[in-house]
């Protein structure tokens, strides 16, 4: 459909990619002058920021509909998991849980956007099986610490680790609320108050690993503690950001690709994130 419309209309197809450059080079230009890192998107063209928004969207199951309508869920496995931990639960209080947009939770921190955590979702989906072992760094509100838990259940592990404190004791009492309580209560699902660049040596090595912000570059504990055949999935860059799949192949050796141009808050020191830096 998209290709006939250029192929009729080169003129239109032409202005309007004109036009969309304009419009991020706004976006862009508005984030370098007004310092406000507690937002987080998708600048590329291929995956604009948000693919719904508004009230029409209401409930948990509508977000996941939404989802796989636009082809970001893609099986069967990651849409059960986002269906049984309801996002509603860890978002703050007044905060529309099931439209695509990232929102502030406090501290310079915010929650990804939902189709953010189904794109890491289906890219780590295979790393997810029963008893494996995944590491969420930077967990803020627990949503996809929780999501992992349910993946690898009660014979695998899943770790949160988190500098702010105050949210590691908000992202459990958001998972008390949520389907991944049992796992939580076994010990399977645990989140951890700590830099998240050492990584969480205990649990490791992991199958799984997600960093859910943007690293200038990816931190070795990071790498010595992922399994071999195993993947990890971060955004590493300054202002232009790249989700970078890493793959730790069988004989130790590390394989990167890039997925997706993206925004995330900087993977950085408690001090530097309070301060806004
Ligand atoms: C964009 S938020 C994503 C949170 C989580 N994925 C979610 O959606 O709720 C990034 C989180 O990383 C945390 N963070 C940043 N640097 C960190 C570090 N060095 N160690 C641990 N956590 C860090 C922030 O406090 C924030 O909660
Ligand atoms: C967030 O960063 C701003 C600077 O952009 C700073 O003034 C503010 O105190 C920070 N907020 C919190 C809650 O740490």
């Amino acid at each position: 459909m998209k290709e006939v419309n250029k192929r009729i209309f080169p003129v239109a197809a032409s202005l309007r990619t004109f036009l969309s450059l304009i419009l991020i080079r706004v976006v862009l230009t508005a984030k370098i002058t007004a310092p406000t890192p507690s937002t987080q998107f998708s600048p590329s063209l291929s995956r604009m920021e948000q693919y719904w928004s508004g009230s029409a969207i209401n409930k948990n199951k509508g977000m996941v509909e939404n989802l796989q309508s636009y082809g970001i869920i893609k099986s069967r496995k990651v849409a059960e998991v986002l269906e049984n931990i309801d996002r509603g639960l860890f978002v703050p209080n007044g905060a529309q849980p099931y439209i695509d947009s990232p929102m502030a939770i406090g501290y310079n921190a915010t929650i990804s956007a939902p189709h953010m955590h189904a794109t890491c979702l289906q890219l780590l989906e295979n790393y997810l099986q029963p008893g494996m072992h995944a590491l969420d760094v930077g967990s803020g509100t627990g949503y996809l610490t929780a999501c992992f838990a349910l993946m690898v259940g009660p014979n695998g592990r899943a770790v949160g680790v988190e500098h702010i404190p105050e949210l590691v004791s908000f992202s459990i009492k958001n998972i008390e609320k949520s389907a991944a309580a049992p796992l939580l209560k076994d010990g399977s699902l645990s989140v951890h108050e700590c830099d998240g660049r050492q990584g969480w040596p205990e649990f490791a090595p992991y199958h799984a690993i997600h960093v859910g912000a943007a690293a200038p570059e990816i931190p070795q504990p990071l790498i010595d503690q992922l399994n071999p055949g195993g993947r990890m999935v971060i955004p590493v860059g300054n202002i232009f950001q790249d989700l970078k799949v890493v793959d730790k192949n069988s004989d130790g050796s590390i394989s990167i690709r890039t997925e997706t141009s993206v925004r995330y808050v900087p993977l950085t020191s408690k001090e530097a994130q309070l301060k806004g830096e």
